[in-house]
């Protein structure tokens, strides 16, 4: 619009401003002043020194030299989508989350996809785990679940997680590999780490590099609980199943890929959504109760294990669709805080160790990568539900108590209270011991399960996995770290065993690693006993 002879500009809060002689939105500084030259320092003359006045020079500067913020310690690398999640049917009966309570019922989500090891910079299509992280912002706050692509994890106990991490990631003095597990720090980690067996097996087969994330599967990993209105609980693992099913790369194939366009799976993920092919995940679940989980063979505490689809077949209870990027990856993607505590009232824990050890880093990780308390006040982060607390201040603080009253009990009759009835109830599973550091001999047999995967997979599939335990063990320098792991691998299975062996020129075969307990390799395993559908 034009008035006494100025442009202006409508904004979309109706607002008139100024616009530039060109009739575009006139460039400011962050405190709103006109800018009339982004392009010359201010100056003593054409050739002389700068001045410090030059407060939109200084300004400009000062914000672009604080853009990085620190990168996660983990799972750094990632790409998100925006979308929703539909509830099938009422799940009343076994859990109170809202999110479960009508059929049809539509909760917005946020979606992470993410490598482990790798930098930020690093290539897509590394030999890892892919982190499988979803937010829904239920009309009762959120609830993170934050998964992977794989349903088994390398460590039973949370205080291994930094040992894990380290040995993982680049090695300390040079600094590479950035993105590979073939490495010396990681396979001596791993081969004094016995536990870690099954979930090397996952990772060194066909599964573990995804044709595209729309092709990848999600795990919630741990057992957790649903609780239902009259505080009884039911055990539940969480899947996601690809609509499109299951589809992988070969290591040849991602080399090259990884070679001619490191963005692979971003842009994938990018072209689809934008094209209006928008992927799509069911939500399954395994429920079982407490005397499923005593008869079980294993300990269903223990992240390193899977319940096979064959004993306790998945139900799905719900979609999820990835509708919209992200307006801003920075914004969004990157300042996302996933945090596994964040559960509605209906889902809870269970005493899973490694899920135990989670509830408290992924909120500590966040003050410190986010910059302070007040990451919640985040867009992305915020809850989508009304909510009210009596937290204030703080560094960048946005949403403070308004008012005078900022605590409660008061006798003013101001501010939120509790609810007893609505609130979160925690589930009041019954507990008692002696308190020690110690692990569980439920937890001893690391090679069944792995051995179960193995035999598990198609004669190519078995193929791949000999081929990438060879390449991965030929970059390993230090020969006892390949003995150790051809001595697991020997309780694993034997012909694999000795094919890597052979491969990598050993002259005889090690002894066999010692089992802390006798494994089930000696039972008769059910051919069909995939270990998750095919
Ligand atoms: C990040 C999954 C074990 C600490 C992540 C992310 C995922 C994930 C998906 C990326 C989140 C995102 O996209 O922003 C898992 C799974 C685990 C596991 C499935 C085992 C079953 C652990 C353990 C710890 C841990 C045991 C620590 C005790 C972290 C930390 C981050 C992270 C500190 C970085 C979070 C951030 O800066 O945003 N994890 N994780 N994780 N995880 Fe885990």
């Amino acid at each position: 619009v034009t008035i006494h002879d100025q442009k202006l500009h409508r904004g979309a809060g109706g607002e008139l401003h100024q616009v530039s002689e060109d009739g575009h939105d006139i460039l400011t500084t962050a405190q709103g002043g006109p800018v009339a030259d982004d392009q010359n320092t201010l100056r003593v003359g054409a050739r002389g020194p700068a001045l410090m006045e030059d407060f939109h020079f200084r300004e400009k500067i000062f914000h672009f030299d604080h853009e990085r913020i620190p990168e996660r310690v983990v799972h750094a690398r990632g790409y998100g989508a925006h979308g929703f999640f539909e509830t099938y049917e009422p799940l009343t009966d076994i859990t109170r989350a809202d999110i479960f309570q009508r059929a049809g019922e539509k909760t917005p989500v946020f979606v992470r996809f993410s490598t482990v090891a790798g930098n930020k910079g690093s290539f897509d299509l590394a030999r890892d785990v892919r982190g499988f992280a979803v937010k829904m912002y239920t009309k009762e706050g959120n609830w993170d679940l934050v998964g992977n692509n794989i349903p088994v994890f390398f460590i039973q106990d949370a205080i291994r997680f930094p040992d894990l991490v380290h040995a993982v990631k680049q090695e300390p003095d040079r600094a590479f590999p950035q993105a590979q597990t073939a490495h010396d720090n990681f396979w001596d980690f791993i081969s004094l780490t016995p536990e870690s067996m099954n979930m090397i097996m996952w990772i060194m087969s066909d599964r573990t590099i995804p044709r595209s994330f729309r092709f990848m599967e999600g795990f919630g990993v741990h057992t957790f609980r649903f609780v239902n209105a009259d505080d009884q609980s039911t055990f539940v693992k969480f899947h996601w199943k690809p609509k499109l099913g299951l589809q992988s790369v070969a290591w040849n194939e991602a080399v090259k890929i990884n070679g001619a366009d490191p963005d692979f799976h971003r842009r994938d993920l990018w072209q689809s959504i934008q094209s209006g092919n928008f992927p799509e995940w069911e939500l399954c679940v395994q429920l079982f109760d407490q005397d499923f989980a005593d008869n079980f063979d294993f300990d269903v505490l223990d992240a390193t294990k899977i319940i096979p689809e064959e004993v306790l077949p998945v139900r799905p209870i719900g979609r999820l669709v990835l509708d919209r990027m992200p307006d801003n990856f920075f914004a969004e993607t990157e300042q996302v805080a996933f945090m596994t505590q964040n559960v509605p009232p209906g889902i809870d824990f269970s005493n899973d160790p490694l899920l135990q050890g989670r509830n408290f880093s992924y909120l500590d990780t966040q003050l410190k990568r986010l910059g302070g308390p007040n990451f919640t006040h985040l867009p992305i982060n915020a809850p989508k539900c009304p909510f009210h607390t009596f937290q204030q201040d703080g560094h960048m603080a946005m949403r403070n108590p308004v008012g005078r009253v900022n605590y409660q009990p008061n006798s003013f009759n101001q501010g939120p209270r509790e609810s007893p009835v609505k609130g979160y109830r925690h589930f009041p599973a019954e507990e008692q011991g002696a308190k020690v550091r110690l692990r569980s001999e439920s937890f001893a047999d690391h090679y069944s399960q792995a051995r179960q995967f193995f035999i598990s997979q198609t004669p190519p599939e078995q193929r791949h996995i000999a081929m990438a335990l060879t390449f991965e063990l030929s970059k390993v320098e230090t020969p006892v770290i390949r003995e150790r792991m051809v001595s697991h691998l020997m309780n694993i299975d034997e012909t694999l065993a000795t094919t890597v062996a052979e491969k990598l020129g050993f002259q005889s075969m090690p002894e066999p690693a010692e089992a802390a307990v006798p494994t089930r390799q000696d039972l008769e395993p059910s051919p069909a006993l995939s270990i998750v559908g095919r």
